[in-house]
């Protein structure tokens, strides 16, 4: 198994500043300058800026970022160019990221700084994995996919307008530049993608051609007597790697049904990209009163540390990480949140063995640490009887806040008491329909975010529900409470809120759809609280408040984020991976979120919006796959097929 953790980049630095890899035995940069190699080699060989220009998406994909001068030079020519792309997406993938310090000092005296700072403050912990990064508000989208190019690689779903390849000297580092790797960035080569390179070495010029490019090598400057570059001219058509629906560059309007935690992500996350977003939702508006509840509702979010890193963890790792940042984004005075400390406190290990297992999975320490009883319990200010994971990017958030601060978004529109009864499909537009079967919106793209009721939607299309389960679910808090320093988890959880006092819970509760609060559970969850803390709350049971809410779970609990597969399967589909499965244009799915909607939501609509704008995708294909609604089509066909010989 691949760790988790990564080792960072070993940089040495000679007299005059250069950055050097005595790994590889070779510089990062020639000596003449790497803003002036960007420039040249990088963005002039690939036709920029001129080729970007009008273009709403543009998307470039280097093999190696390094110290990303390559990054900070385009994102420049970007801001500076008045015909530029209205998004940029730059995809960069990398072994072994640098230390923080080693960026700096990359950085420090370069044209670039305030980019530089930017980039520093987002950098985010050596973990393998692809992590979205931000900037412009959205405009200028970093997908750093850290981890090797040969894993990595066939994990990324894109479809890139430009390569930079930039991956130390092929003599010296052969596994940037194998046949395989070029041949994997063909595939991802949008129509008349360009690729360039300071190499000239003939295994790359061959690679590339077999790839499906056409090159060419020309005059370089700075110490480098040629250079190459390409262009993607493959004699076969393109196999789709993306959805095809979303190719539709007029396509860019959908509805979202529900306005929910994923309703309002899925909808946020369409409007950054340029979607114009209908949301309908079933309740009222918000009144101004509720202001109350935004001060005594929240919930955690968290990563979690699996002994094998499972798909599970690594699905919670990338949520967590995203979630984290986009609560970076936000004014914490409107949407309270703390970002910055969770505490998930270890029933089975000691400190030691938990020790061990971060060691094993080499994961570092600013994404999470082994505290033993003393130490979680300094932190947490009050006392823990048992050792606990410390997430310095885990903590809570006041859902309803961020739900109105998602939903305020330019370009989106939210209908309140719109309650959709059925959906249709005419003229490639999806329509929206009340109860007396009047169309309340319609788009070419659709999002069901509205939880288990999306089943009933389904049944009007008609298409097969999903198995879903439901739980009921009460958290307690009381006003007055002793200080706790930090979100707690473990059994059950604990937290501060945002207008003082503390939130606990949560009580479990399958086929119960009673919606009062009741005595009986605050008092489960308030049992659940001494253990886990020591905390009790005032005797006086006037003084305690509480919610109740429904979880939904997928049948293998997790979520359900993504296109659904073709109504009627094409004869000879292919049905055994989901990746392959035909879709019915237009319809997407958000919900199932179970109990870590914080965690998942965010980082998962984005993924709904990517499919439908066709933008880079924010997951590894892994990962993408077991969020898919087509996987359980796809596990039923292959139990068939297994249960038929075939
Ligand atoms: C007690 C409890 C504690 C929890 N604690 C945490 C926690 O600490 N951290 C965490 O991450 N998660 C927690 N969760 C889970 C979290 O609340 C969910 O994952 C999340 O709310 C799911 O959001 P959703 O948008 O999918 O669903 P919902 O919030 O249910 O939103 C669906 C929306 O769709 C609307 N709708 C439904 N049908 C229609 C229709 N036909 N037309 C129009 N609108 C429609 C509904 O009115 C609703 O507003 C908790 C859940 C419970 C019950
Ligand atoms: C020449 S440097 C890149 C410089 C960079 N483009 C810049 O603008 O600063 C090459 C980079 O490739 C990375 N690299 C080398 N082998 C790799 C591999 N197998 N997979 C992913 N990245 C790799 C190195 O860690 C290094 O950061």
């Amino acid at each position: 198994m691949s760790t988790p953790g990564l080792a960072h980049a070993q940089i040495a630095w000679d007299e005059a500043g250069t950055a050097l890899a005595p790994d590889y035995g070779d510089v990062y940069h020639p000596r003449s300058g790497a803003q002036a190699q960007a420039r040249a080699v990088f963005l002039a060989g690939n036709g920029l800026p001129a080729r970007w220009a009008g273009r709403r998406d543009f998307v470039i994909l280097e093999t190696g970022l390094g110290l990303a001068h390559n990054l900070l030079a385009t994102w420049a020519a970007w801001r500076d160019d008045p015909a530029r792309p209205t998004r940029l997406h730059y995809v960069a993938i990398e072994a072994q990221p640098p230390r923080r310090e080693d960026l700096a000092r990359a950085h420090a005296g370069q044209p670039q700084q305030a980019l530089a700072k930017h980039l520093l403050q987002a950098w985010p912990p050596p973990l393998r994995g692809v992590h979205r990064l931000d900037f412009e508000g959205g405009a200028l989208r970093l997908l750093l996919a850290l981890g090797d190019v040969q894993e990595l690689l066939p994990q990324l779903v894109l479809r890139a307008d430009a390569f930079y390849l930039d991956g130390f000297a092929p003599d010296r580092n052969p596994r940037m530049w194998d046949a395989r790797v070029l041949k994997a960035l063909g595939r991802r080569a949008a129509a008349g993608a360009t690729a360039a390179t300071w190499s000239v070495a003939r295994g790359v010029r061959e690679g590339l051609t077999s790839a499906g490019f056409v090159c060419a090598r020309v005059e370089g400057s700075g110490g480098k007597r040629q250079v190459l570059r390409a262009r993607h001219a493959p004699r076969q058509g393109q196999r789709g790697l993306i959805d095809e629906a979303s190719a539709n560059e007029t396509a860019r309007r959908a509805i979202v049904v529900g306005a929910g935690l994923a309703g309002a992500c899925c909808a946020a996350a369409l409007a950054t990209q340029g979607c114009e977003v209908t949301v309908l939702e079933r309740r009222a508006a918000p009144q101004p009163q509720q202001l109350q509840e935004v001060q005594r509702l929240a919930g955690i979010f968290h990563a979690t540390v699996h002994a094998d890193d499972s798909r599970h963890a690594r699905l919670l790792r990338a949520g967590a990480l995203h979630t984290a940042r986009v609560l970076a984004t936000l004014d914490p005075t409107r949407v309270p949140h703390d970002r910055h400390s969770l505490l998930r406190v270890e029933r089975e290990l000691d400190a030691r063995a938990m020790q061990a297992r971060l060691q094993r999975l080499k994961l570092p320490p600013d994404f999470v640490q082994a505290l033993d009883a003393d130490a979680a319990s300094a932190r947490a200010g009050v006392t823990l009887a048992r050792p606990a994971w410390y997430f310095p990017g885990g903590g809570w958030i006041a859902p309803i806040a961020f739900v109105a601060e998602r939903l305020s978004r330019p370009g989106l529109r939210c209908l309140w008491a719109s309650a959709v009864a059925a959906l249709r499909r005419i003229h490639g537009q999806w329509q929206a329909l009340d109860g007396d079967g009047r169309v309340l919106a319609q788009a070419p793209h659709l999002v069901l975010a509205n939880a288990d009721a999306a089943n009933a939607l389904l049944a009007t299309v008609p298409a097969a529900p999903f198995a879903l389960a439901r739980e009921r679910g009460q958290v307690s808090g009381f006003d007055a409470a002793p200080t706790l320093g930090c979100a707690l988890a473990g059994d059950g959880y604990a937290l501060p809120l945002p207008g003082g006092g503390l939130l606990c819970g949560a009580t479990r509760q399958p086929s119960d759809e009673d919606p009062e609060l009741r005595l009986a559970d605050h008092e489960a969850n308030f049992e659940r609280l001494q253990r886990l803390c020591g905390l009790q709350p005032p005797a006086d049971a006037a003084l305690w408040h509480g919610r109740v809410g429904w979880r939904v779970f997928s049948a293998d609990r997790l979520p359900l984020a993504g296109p659904l597969p073709a109504l009627q399967m094409p004869a000879g589909a292919r049905m055994d991976q989901a990746r392959l499965l035909p879709r019915e244009p237009g319809l997407h799915l958000a919900c199932a979120f179970g109990s870590r909607g914080l965690t998942l939501a965010p980082l998962l609509a984005e993924l709904v919006a990517a499919r439908i704008t066709g933008t880079p995708l924010p997951l590894e294909q892994e990962l993408i796959d077991a969020v898919d609604p087509g996987r359980f089509q796809v596990r039923a066909a292959r139990a068939a097929s297994a249960a038929g010989g075939g």
